[in-house]
């Protein structure tokens, strides 16, 4: 095992320091870009105004034959467009793919000073996130990049969620992980063929009472999961994700498999159509009556202690705490949106 003494050392001579805190980042949405086509890169410089996170994609959806391609179109993205404030990540090949070796050296070579994340699929245990940290230091050493480049895993494999504590703690590198449905349900044999959302014959019967009609309420396949994911997060001071929601003609269903992982602890989602960014927008963001809610406990107990009662409600010091996670967000929010900042009166 390594020492704890050694966890934040630089593995390589002449590689940054390991941060010790992540950047404190609003990260509702991460829009994904095919970065092989021309159209989809002219549009960058806007979209990087409109979104917390741009991610060129180069593995799944990207097709063979364009793989060369999308990475050498998302290196003259990150060249040539200023993203701001706005996060650049991409999404690399997996590791025991052909081209996920080429993706690292040629991107962090390229434009490492300017890539905040990769994020890493099909992350199977922590032996895959020290290959990438090792290399990645390597890497930032060769070529002088002034601050560690993050990994954020995909949790999408079997195996990968029985090793999700050790994932989420394999590396101070760690950013966070997102949930994958698609590869996870195929990696599960489950029997469903969508991307993410629920399943209509995934329920519950109510009882029978005679020949009475018997509801059946549709449960979400996705909450065990995403509460074994989120407790590993937490538990280790980086952040969980949503991952992707396929069905873009459902907008509903959308939002609320995205408002269902932000109830639970995540932090944002996966748009992989425009119509997904105002709906990331809309529920990663606490509700201003909830808020409004919040700052009377904080205000209603300044020191964070102790027990009063608001609108016949109990609260306490773990109320406070509670109140605090969504003025902390509200916060973050209001700063990048004024509009929010308005309706939070903050
Ligand atoms: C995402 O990569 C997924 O497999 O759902
Ligand atoms: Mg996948």
């Amino acid at each position: 095992m390594k020492l704890l003494r050694q966890f934040f050392q630089p593995l390589a001579i002449g590689a940054p320091a390991p941060m010790r805190d992540l950047p404190v980042r609003l990260e509702r949405m991460i829009h994904f870009v095919p970065p092989h086509m021309e159209k989809m890169r002219a549009k960058a410089p806007e979209l990087a105004k409109t979104v917390d996170v741009v991610l060129g994609n180069l593995e799944d959806a990207i097709p063979v034959e364009a793989k060369e391609a999308a990475r050498k179109g998302f290196i003259e993205m990150g060249q040539t467009v200023d993203f701001g404030p706005t996060g650049l990540w991409t999404r690399i090949n997996a590791l025991n793919s052909p081209w996920a070796l080429d993706d690292v050296t040629e991107i962090v070579a390229a434009i490492g000073n300017k890539l905040d994340v990769i994020m890493l699929p099909k992350v199977d245990g922590p032996w895959d996130i020290h290959y990438l940290d090792q290399l990645l230091a390597q890497l930032e050493a060769r070529h002088k990049v002034a601050r560690p480049i993050m990994i954020h895993a995909i949790l999408e494999t079997a195996q990968g969620v029985n090793n999700v504590e050790a994932i989420a703690t394999a590396s101070p590198r760690m950013h966070g992980m997102s949930l994958g449905p698609a590869d996870l349900a195929a990696s599960r044999a489950m029997k469903t063929t969508r991307v993410g959302g629920g399943h209509p014959e995934y329920k519950v019967l109510a009882d029978a009472h005679g020949d009475a009609p018997r509801a059946a309420y549709q449960q979400d396949l996705w909450h065990y999961t995403t509460a074994k994911m989120v407790d590993a997060c937490a538990a280790a001071g980086i952040k969980p994700f949503y991952g992707p929601f396929g069905d873009f003609s459902d907008a509903a269903a959308c939002e609320s498999q995205f408002r269902n992982s932000f109830l639970l602890g995540c932090v944002g989602a996966w748009t992989l159509h425009p119509s997904q960014i105002a709906i990331a927008k809309k529920v990663y963001a606490p509700d201003p009556a909830e808020v409004a809610f919040a700052r009377k406990i904080v205000e209603s107990m300044p020191d964070g202690a102790g027990a009063v009662m608001i609108d016949g409600k109990m609260q306490d010091d773990a109320t406070w705490k509670q109140a605090k996670v969504l003025i902390d967000l509200a916060k973050l929010v209001a700063a990048k949106d004024p509009d929010m900042g308005q309706r939070y009166g903050l």
